[in-house]
């Protein structure tokens, strides 16, 4: 299984997916600033290796500093958190992970007050949740895979692979582990416009698990379906809000749109850590990014005119009756979600 990140000799050291399938280049530090960078450049992205990532930096950055006292660790910590919350605005794993270090670091300050026990608490919690992710997705294609049928033919849209989790993946991640138990499946990804997580990422993962996948342009979703070439969509989720809205990459609502219009079953696969207990769907931030990324084909080729005005949401929001279900590490959600992903989470 590909790990796209890890720790080593107190340092975070990370696959730079921005450059695959072409370049297979690694980094390493555990300097605030570049490692906020990576997620910015999308070097590392996919909402779950996004806080997988950002908990691991958390932990590089402060097991790396000297402190004369708590409050100055808590003054700096306080910082690592406030620039890792501004890297990317929608993923909602990165803000649990940072909140569950924030929590294990107050936490350790009441049983101890020797910052070299605290930096160890501090490394051992980024390493659990990276653990963790891992083990919720590996349940997550056990629990998702008994979904899909021989014959299956499934579409998907972005990477929702090993490289946007810990490793093992989510959407992709079931389509593994369909895979692995035998059944005869085969996989239409979406290439993923503007930044072609699909095109680069998901084609590299699925040929080197040796699993049959064909690549389509983000505008042939239609036809292909209107073809009945796809019997089913499993997509993955940057944040789910406690009504079953899902906000994903920029396209997986006109797929939903689509999927709901041919009557094929559109799947969510996400662990409970990308679901958000406080958004609504009127305070959603949606990111947008640079409008280069639209005008260029991967910042290298102008594809038209130079500043001509562009909309680059890097994600958009699908209603929870587009949805069928969505697969968790804790069971499969079926409507109606307001009270079954409440009953999940154990939320009023
Ligand atoms: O902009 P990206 O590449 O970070 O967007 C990723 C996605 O939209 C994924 O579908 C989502 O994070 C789920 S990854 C398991």
């Amino acid at each position: 299984m590909i790990k796209p990140f890890e720790w080593k000799n107190g340092k975070v050291v990370w696959l730079d997916v921005s450059r695959l399938p072409h370049e297979e280049v690694y980094y390493e530090s555990s300097d605030l600033e570049r490692l906020a960078k990576a997620i910015e450049r999308m070097e590392v992205r996919g909402a779950p290796a996004i806080g997988v990532f950002a908990a691991l930096s958390f932990a590089a950055t402060i097991y790396n500093k000297e402190f004369k006292n708590i409050e100055e660790l808590l003054k700096y910590s306080n910082k690592v958190i406030d620039r890792l919350s501004r890297t990317r605005p929608t993923a909602y794993n990165l803000f649990w992970a940072l909140d569950r270090m924030k929590n294990t670091l107050h936490n350790a300050i009441k049983i101890t007050d020797n910052i070299n026990e605290i930096k160890k608490i501090l490394v051992n919690e980024a390493l659990q949740i990276l653990n963790e992710d891992i083990e919720q997705n590996m349940k997550i294609g056990r629990i998702g895979s008994e979904l899909i049928e021989d014959g299956d033919v499934i579409l998907t849209h972005c990477n929702t692979g090993s490289l946007a989790t810990a490793g093992y993946g989510t959407a992709l991640g079931v389509i593994r582990a369909a895979w692995e138990q035998g059944k005869n499946i085969k996989v239409i990804a979406t290439e993923t416009r503007p930044l072609l997580q699909g095109a680069r990422l998901t084609v590299w993962e699925l040929v080197k698990d040796g699993i049959p996948v064909t690549l389509i342009t983000d505008n042939m979703i239609g036809y292909v379906m209107s073809k009945q070439l796809v019997s089913k969509v499993i997509v993955g989720a940057d944040r789910i809000l406690l009504d079953g809205h899902v906000i994903n990459k920029i396209g997986t609502y006109t797929i939903a749109v689509l999927a709901d219009r041919h009557k094929i079953p559109f799947y969510v696969a996400a662990p409970t850590s990308t679901i958000d207990p406080k958004t609504t769907i009127d305070n959603v931030v949606i990111e947008e990014r640079d409008p280069n990324e639209v005008r260029t084909v991967l910042g290298k080729v102008y594809i038209t005119v130079p500043n001509v005005p562009v909309l680059n949401p890097a994600f958009d929001i699908t209603p929870p009756e587009l949805v069928k279900a969505i697969i968790t590490e804790k069971g499969v959600i079926h409507p109606p979600y307001n009270q079954n992903i409440r009953r999940i989470l154990k939320v009023k």
